[in-house]
């Protein structure tokens, strides 16, 4: 049987007459350092070929590609930086999905055609021939094949982009979506895991991709795997606010600040193995960037930002004055608001509507952390019982706040905004309200990093491409890393067109990495176990020596760190989570990995 988890895994397979080696060897050898191969055909240098496909990355694509490559009888490597799987998927929401039993249910009327049309309309300079394929797949390719790991959908939302509903919900988001996935790698005896460590370069050989270069996060040891194929499935650069800023696009100004919306994880890496290995990278300046972000108060190097949104409010600019139809299509306020200059703007609500604010991608925000974090920090809430109080606070030109939001308030009475179309017309807000009862407040909103648009360039195989267009042998690539092969066109924040394409993607990108192979490849392969242990912190720990690992910010330890913060802060009882299955110690293979899953939405 296989090991995963913590503990690493190996496969030691025989393949034309060259065993594969495990990974405990590599180890004992003091990694990075290559195996004789002593086949035929290899290099002597080489290091072992230890799986058919090593896959990058345990999101939502790369748990697709490694779970397809498995059903084409391949044996799979997945190597991830966190100790976690699931990837962004984990935070997100809903899949555009076209021709589903339960849109079916609902009556609503869809097909792949009137799929196509709107989203080329949503987005102009989307890639229609991908836009196509995935529409056309995401019936049977994605939402049936979901099913069969027993993904549920419970609602679908009617949204702007599509004129028939199809953003489609399990009860809970994404994360009922890849848990299961995870779950089923986790029990699949063909994937092994190597957690924890990062990809820090292909190998190749020949211009062929032939392995992974990966760096332990927890004790920095490097180790060189090989395998005839690698899929690249890393995400975006969305966490990364320097690589965002290099890749700017040259028609909208750079905001002066901005706050970075992407997991920790996200940071453009895959872009870079890829290209150095051949690859070419398209459309890198084609970015959803959102305008709604306000500093994360818990991120002590201002970087990072949570998404804040309130639709009983009203949006203005430094002007005081309201500037667009506030439940208007986001891309579209996006834009906007990146046009502006500085490129901010103000989110301005009173005390009744208070109650509608939502603060996103804060795990740990509990009602009183609300309020001491967020409402009575002064670095981002301002709080007055006037407007004209309010608007001294936010630096805003005299008596500009009084005058919009009296006006505001007698359309709102009228029954017509005929300055930007919120209510009474067509599309009328029912969250439109109006402002009148003290305190008021505002908050600063700035642009907050999203997606991915743009990255490496793929074939209709998912088989990355150089810059003629011509594969690079032995590499693939799925999800946010190719900017899910541009079906979102330049900026749009598409509603469920990310993680339904990156399941598509995956799927096809595992396919190919082992159809690609087929006439070479050997039959017959063997496991065999490894029990390698990682460093660890040691058995159950106490809260004291426990909050002292929290508050050193190491990466190997990153998710580590934030499940413990907020165990120790709501004053959680180990026993929660921790049981005699799974003890509060780094998992020691799959079984342990498995008995983890039920804790993830506790909190995701
Ligand atoms: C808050 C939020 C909400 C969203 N909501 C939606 C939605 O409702 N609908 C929708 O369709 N999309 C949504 N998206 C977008 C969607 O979640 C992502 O596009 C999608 O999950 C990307 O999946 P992925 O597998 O390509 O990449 P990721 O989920 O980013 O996974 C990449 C994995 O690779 C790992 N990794 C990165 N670099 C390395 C390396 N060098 N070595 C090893 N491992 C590495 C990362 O740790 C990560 O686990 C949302 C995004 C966010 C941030
Ligand atoms: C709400 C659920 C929850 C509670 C409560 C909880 N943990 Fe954990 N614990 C987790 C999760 C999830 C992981 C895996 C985190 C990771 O590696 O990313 C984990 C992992 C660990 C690890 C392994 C770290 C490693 O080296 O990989 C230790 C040790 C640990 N917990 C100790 C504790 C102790 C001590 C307590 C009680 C004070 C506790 N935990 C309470 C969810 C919880
Ligand atoms: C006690 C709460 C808690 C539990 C339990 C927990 N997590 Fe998390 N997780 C967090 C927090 C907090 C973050 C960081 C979110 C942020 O600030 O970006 C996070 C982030 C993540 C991310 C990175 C998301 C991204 O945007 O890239 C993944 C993946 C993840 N968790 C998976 C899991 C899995 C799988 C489990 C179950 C084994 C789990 N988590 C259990 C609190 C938790």
């Amino acid at each position: 049987m296989p090991v995963a988890g913590a503990a690493y895994t190996l496969v030691v397979t025989e393949r034309n007459g060259c065993p594969m080696t495990s990974l405990r060897i590599l180890l004992a050898a003091g990694l990075g350092v290559l195996l004789a191969g002593g086949c035929t055909g290899q290099s002597r240098e080489a290091a072992p070929v230890v799986a058919d496909v090593i896959v990058i990355g345990a999101g939502i694509a790369g748990l697709s590609a490694a779970l397809e490559a498995a059903a084409e009888g391949g044996r799979v490597l997945v190597i991830e930086a966190n100790s976690v799987g699931g990837g962004h998927a984990v935070m997100a929401g809903g899949l555009a999905l076209v021709g589903t039993p339960l849109q079916h249910a609902r009556g609503y009327e869809d097909s792949v055609e009137r799929a196509v049309e709107d989203l080329m309309a949503w987005s102009p300079d989307a890639d229609r021939d991908w836009v196509t394929r995935y529409l056309r797949a995401s019936g049977p390719k994605v939402h049936d094949w979901l099913a069969g790991f027993g993904v549920r959908f419970a609602f679908i939302l009617d949204t702007p982009q599509h004129t028939v509903p199809r953003f489609h919900f399990t009860p809970r988001g994404a994360v009922n979506v890849v848990l299961p996935l995870l779950e089923a790698a986790l029990e699949s005896p063909e994937i092994s895991f190597l957690w924890s460590h990062e990809a820090s370069r292909l190998l190749t050989e020949r211009g062929r991709v032939t392995g992974v270069e990966a760096q332990s996060l927890r004790d920095g040891r490097l180790i060189q795997l090989r395998a005839p194929a690698v899929i690249v499935a890393t995400g975006g650069a969305q966490g990364d606010l320097g690589e965002v800023a290099r890749v700017w696009r040259e028609d909208v100004p750079l905001p002066g600040q901005m706050f970075a919306g992407g997991g920790a994880f996200a940071d453009g890496a895959g872009h870079r193995l890829a290209e150095a290995a051949g690859a070419y990278l398209g459309r890198l300046e084609w970015q959803t960037i959102f305008t709604n972000g306000i500093p994360d108060p818990r991120d002590p190097a201002g970087r990072r930002g949570l998404l804040a949104l309130n639709p009983a409010g009203i949006w203005v600019n430094a002007a005081g004055e309201r500037f667009i139809n506030e439940a208007g299509p986001s891309k579209d306020a996006d834009r906007a608001v990146l046009e502006m200059t500085p490129a901010m703007h103000w989110l301005v609500f009173d005390q009744a509507g208070l109650k509608e604010l939502r603060i996103r991608d804060a795990i740990w925000l509990t009602d009183e952390v609300l309020e001491r974090e967020v409402l009575g920090n002064p670095a981002l809430t301002h709080r007055a019982d006037t407007l004209d109080g309010l608007e001294a606070l936010a630096g805003l030109p005299p008596a500009s706040l009084q005058r919009t939001v009296a006006r505001y308030n007698e359309q709102l009475a009228a029954g017509r905004d005929a300055d930007f179309s919120r209510f009474g017309g067509p599309r009328s807000d029912p969250f439109a309200r109006p402002l009148l009862e003290p305190p008021f407040f505002a908050l600063a909103r700035f642009p907050l990093t999203r997606k991915s648009n743009g990255g490496i360039a793929v074939d209709a195989f998912a088989r990355a491409v150089d810059s003629e267009g011509r594969p690079v042998p032995g590499l693939y690539a799925a999800g946010e890393v190719t900017g899910v092969a541009g079906i979102n066109g330049s900026a749009s924040g598409g509603e469920g067109t990310y993680l339904g394409p990156a399941v598509y993607m995956g799927r096809l990108s595992g396919r190919a990495a082992m159809l690609d192979q087929r006439p070479t490849r050997a039959s017959s392969a063997t496991t065999a176990a490894v029990d390698e242990p990682v460093p660890h912190y040691g058995e159950a720990l106490d809260p004291v020596t426990l909050s002292r690992l929290v508050e050193q910010p190491r990466r190997g330890y990153w998710h580590f760190g934030k499940v413990h913060q907020i165990v120790l802060e709501q004053r959680r009882d180990c026993a929660a989570c921790h049981t005699a299955d799974w003890p509060a110690a780094p998992p020691a293979g799959p079984a342990a990995m498995l008995a983890q899953l039920p804790s993830c939405t506790q909190c995701h």
